[in-house]
């Protein structure tokens, strides 16, 4: 059958004022995602050209946060100033539209658990007709429309709580507010809506009764409760979030993910995992992170806008931040990796360990307890417990460099900037001031003084006192 094309409006200009949030209902996240992000891509990669997206309380921040996410994507933000309901919203939507025939795929911003097959059900119900809409029975069906049907069992209207009679609340099958929708239908219909009902709004879901008037009654597809309830809290946040967490955990694993606890892995909706990576318990990885094949990831980790190498072993209880680990590299325990590491193959990093701008060769350790930070580390270093850069004199940062094969003993200070050469060594309890010439020593430690005997006179001179 020749498809028609296809556009969306997506419904996001309600306050949430159960969310007691100063921040907008569509920008509270789940996966790292916006609500709003989830409907607009299944919009898109419905092929719908162009998705119209109504936003009322913050649109300017909804705007900014949406278009980044999706750029170069045909989205158009409409602005309801006042919600008049939702026929008015997707009145707004119609100039933003006007080039667009064919159907119209009309979807909420809060509701974003909604699945391809269900959606595809909508659609294909809505071939050739003027609207379809998905409904949905759930438990407790007040405060929402009910789906009320002729003799025949059509669906003859929707009618919202606040109008109906006690017979129309006794129905428990309710209307979850999707449709697919013929243009020309929509706009010459919605036209005709007015608010004359208990709320004084204006209804999209007048529609449906136009539908039945019109001799066509719409399409009621049945569609699972989970799917289409939409998100009014933070506990209604938490549980649909919940649920995108394990629907992407399991797309990973399908992927060849291992995940020891999927319920405890965090993962943002933009990361890529290689296969055979294994995740261990609660787990965090986010902000466009990439791990390699292989490696393995330590438990309570958090990982973010990170590049993590084939095979690297990260022990657990690790933070990594914007940072860049070489292949085959182990780090951790309690390691911090901040912005601006770039750790090159083999490298080891053991526990307490910070680094920040630091760029180490392959190869080089720095096993416990040290911050390297500004530094520029060559291949086969290594450097000793209780390592600190003094890369900051209280106004400047400055850089500490090392060269290759390099040895720093422990408990050294290195008063960047500070340049110590290739093969260099420096003797433990360093403060390295000046730069240390290639193969040479350097060390600055007072020459150690030995007192035989000392104790025991101390203590026959205690006694006499
Ligand atoms: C609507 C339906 C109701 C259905 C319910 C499912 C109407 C008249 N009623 O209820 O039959 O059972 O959804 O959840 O359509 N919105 C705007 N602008 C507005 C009003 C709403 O953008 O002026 C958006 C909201 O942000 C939300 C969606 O539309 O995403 C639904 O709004 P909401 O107030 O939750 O639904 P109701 O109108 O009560
Ligand atoms: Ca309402």
């Amino acid at each position: 059958m020749e498809r028609k094309p296809r556009s969306a409006i997506v419904l996001a200009a309600g306050k949430g004022t159960r969310m007691k949030s100063t921040l907008s209902k569509v920008l509270h996240e789940a996966n790292g995602r916006p609500l709003a992000w989830y409907p607009i891509r299944q919009a898109l990669a419905m092929g719908c050209d162009p998705v119209a997206v109504v936003v009322g309380h913050q649109g300017g921040e909804v705007r900014d946060r949406l278009e980044s996410l999706f750029p170069g994507a045909p989205l158009r933000f409409v602005v309801q100033e006042q919600q008049l309901g939702t026929g008015h919203a997707v009145r707004c939507a119609r100039e933003a539209l006007s080039d667009a025939d064919g159907r119209v795929l009309i979807l909420y911003g809060d509701v974003p658990l909604l699945t391809e097959p269900t959606l595809a059900r909508l659609v294909e119900a809505g071939q050739g007709r003027n609207l379809a809409f998905l409904s949905m029975t759930p438990d407790d069906p007040t405060g929402y429309g009910r789906v009320i049907r002729d003799e025949a069992g059509g669906v003859r209207a929707i009618v919202e709580q606040k109008d109906a009679s006690p017979e129309e609340r006794a129905v428990r099958e309710c209307n979850a507010g999707l449709y697919d929708v013929d243009a020309g239908f929509l706009w010459r219909e919605l036209e005709k809506v007015d608010d004359k009902n208990a709320q004084g709004e204006i209804y999209l879901t007048d529609l449906v009764a136009a539908a039945h008037r019109a001799g066509e009654a719409a399409v009621a597809v049945q569609a699972p409760v989970g799917e289409v309830s939409g998100v009014n809290d933070r506990a209604e946040l938490a549980a649909a979030a919940k649920e995108l967490r394990r629907r992407l955990a399991l797309a990973h694993m399908r992927a060849g993910v291992g995940m020891i606890d999927p319920d405890t892995v965090y993962l943002d909706e933009d990361v890529t995992i290689e296969a055979d990576v294994v995740l261990e318990p609660n787990v965090r990885i986010g902000k466009g992170s990439f791990v390699g094949a292989g490696a393995v990831i330590g438990q309570g980790s958090v990982i973010t806008g990170s590049r993590v190498g084939a095979g690297v072993v990260v022990k657990p209880y690790s933070v990594f931040e914007d940072a860049v680990v070489g292949e085959r590299a182990i780090v951790g325990p309690f390691a911090r990796l901040r912005p601006g590491t770039e750790l090159g193959p083999e490298v080891h990093i053991g526990n307490f360990v910070e680094t920040k701008k630091t760029r180490m060769g392959r190869g080089s350790k720095a096993n416990h307890l040290t911050y390297l930070g500004d530094a520029v580390i060559g291949e086969r270093c290594n450097v000793g417990a209780g390592t600190i850069t003094c890369n900051y004199d209280g106004v400047n940062k400055s850089v500490t460099e090392l060269g290759d094969g390099v040895f720093i003993g422990s408990d050294t200070q290195l008063v960047a900037p500070v340049r110590v050469g290739d093969g260099a060594y420096v003797g433990a309890g360093t403060t390295v001031t000046d730069d240390v010439p290639a193969g040479a020593l350097a060390i600055s430690r007072p020459k150690q003084v030995t007192k035989e005997g000392w104790v025991e006179r101390r203590r026959a001179a205690k006694k006499s006192d």
